[in-house]
């Protein structure tokens, strides 16, 4: 008999957490304006807001944290941290940023003007917020398949060629780079083929057009590349990743995702004038070349994970575990963002709770009865997160209304999976009954899902 997969780690150490009642739970709820972000920690049971610096980090990177090195300048983490992100990605210049939206920031700061576009696939919103806070244009030229939730395609995250051309003809002059999100986060976690990523390259290389990646889960997009494209299930995953990189001029990084760190992040590039175009930047907003808004001990933890999570055995107990989950909903019938993501299962709120009607936000309220089900928090990726449009101020109602339960990377076991699956399905089999849902009463203009504050509308 074959035997069963199981992770390639176990468990040193562990956290306590805590069940709760229904009755707290209606209490913490209201308390908190029915948002997820404003409720603590300690309320929650299982916490599936966000894959982003909720990792558990190794016995190895712990151990590299021991010996990291504090100097203001010059400090040996940073030269860890550098060749080990050289030896990786190819990239020469390495700027560390205390995480992944500040080296949006530094390097945005010398590459984006007012006026310009940037095309890609789905921008993520910080990614987003730095264009258009720059008063850019983010130009989201996804696949138009990764909107139709129950399509199965392998590489759900691409960006539609015909699309990036028509952009690249139209607004050639306007244009810096283009920006590719790996994997594409608000697609669902969907990984970009590498044969997409070969196409931009070329069609970069045709208009003269620098390319940068938003490489916050790469590691995932490579993972995918090897189990779903033949040509490559032979590579390793550092050999993916650096052919990847190869195709790109240069990076910007969250290291809270597939580096395993709580903080951290960082620019790499191959380019030399966007190097010392940014990094008076990052000694500007981040801190000296050599830290960059990082401990030297992260720096060290950082360069352990990078190594660490690209090695296929780590992935794969990660993203067997989302695959895990995804198996119990298909059980249940419950509809997500097919396939099953590389950090999240994104489920569809509008086909869940077919009679909330948008206007009272499907996702947000299934965020919330999942909550009060079982303590278990996910996050809104839908109309509330979208905000207003800038212009009419109406809400924009035009793209999925999904609730994300993101997985942190070696945190949960399977049997927490199993809590996730059965509290949904409670919910979903009373979704019949569940009618209205909420109404703001306060919110701000920008990034108003951190800070709204709803009331529950009375059947
Ligand atoms: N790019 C992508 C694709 C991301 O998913 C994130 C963060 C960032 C950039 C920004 O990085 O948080 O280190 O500043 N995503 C988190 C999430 C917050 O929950 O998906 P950061």
């Amino acid at each position: 008999m074959e035997l069963p997969f199981a992770e390639s780690w176990k468990i040193k150490m562990i956290e306590p957490i805590r069940k709760s009642t229904y009755e707290e739970r209606k209490q913490w709820m209201k308390d908190a304006h029915y948002n997820l972000f404003q409720i603590k920690s300690e309320q929650v049971y299982i916490d599936l807001i966000t894959d982003s610096g909720t990792g558990a980090m190794s016995d190895r990177q712990w151990a590299a944290m021991m010996i990291g090195d504090e100097s203001y300048a010059g400090a040996s983490s940073f030269f860890n941290l550098q060749h080990t992100i050289q030896q990786l990605t190819g990239f020469e210049y390495i700027i560390p940023t205390h995480q992944g939206r500040a080296a949006e920031n530094v390097l945005f700061s010398y590459l984006v003007h007012e006026g310009d576009i940037i095309p890609g696939n789905s921008h993520f919103d910080t990614t987003k917020g730095h264009i258009e806070g720059r008063k850019a244009v983010a130009l989201d030229c996804t696949i138009d398949e990764a909107r139709n939730t129950q399509l199965e395609l392998p590489f759900k995250g691409n960006v539609d060629i015909r699309k990036l051309e028509d952009a690249l003809e139209k607004y050639a002059e306007r244009i810096p780079f283009i920006i590719i999100t790996i994997t594409n986060n608000t697609a669902g976690g969907q990984p970009v083929s590498m044969q997409n990523l070969r196409e931009v390259r070329e069609l970069a290389n045709k208009y003269n057009k620098k390319v940068l990646f938003d490489s916050a889960r790469f590691a995932e997009n490579a993972y995918f590349i090897k189990t779903r494209d033949t040509d490559y299930k032979d590579k390793t995953i550092k050999e993916i990743v650096r052919e990847m990189f190869d195709l790109a001029d240069g990076m910007t990084m969250s290291a809270k995702k597939d580096g395993i760190v709580n903080m951290g992040g960082f620019i790499a590039t191959r380019l030399k004038d966007w190097y010392d175009g940014a990094k008076g930047y990052c000694v500007q907003f981040e801190g000296y070349l050599t830290y960059g808004g990082m401990n030297g001990r992260d720096m060290n933890a950082l360069a352990v994970g990078l190594d660490e999570n690209t090695e296929f055995d780590n992935l794969e107990s990660r993203i067997r575990q989302i695959q895990y989950l995804a198996t119990k909903l298909d059980e249940y019938g419950i509809p997500y963002q097919r396939p099953a993501g590389g950090h999240a299962i994104f489920v569809d709120a509008t086909r869940v709770l077919t009679h909330v009607p948008k206007e009272e936000f499907p996702a947000q309220t299934l965020a919330i009865e999942l909550y009060l089900e079982a303590g278990i928090r996910g996050c809104e990726i839908g109309y509330i997160l979208a905000d207003r449009d800038p212009i009419t101020r109406e809400n924009r109602f035009n793209g999925l209304d999904l609730l994300r339960l993101a997985i942190p990377r070696r945190v949960y076991t399977d049997n927490h999976m199993n809590v996730v699956a059965v509290a949904l399905k409670n919910v979903f089999d009373k979704r019949e009954s569940i009618t209205r849902g909420v109404r703001i009463i306060e919110e701000a203009s920008l990034m108003r899902h951190f800070t709204v504050k709803l009331e529950r509308i009375a059947d």
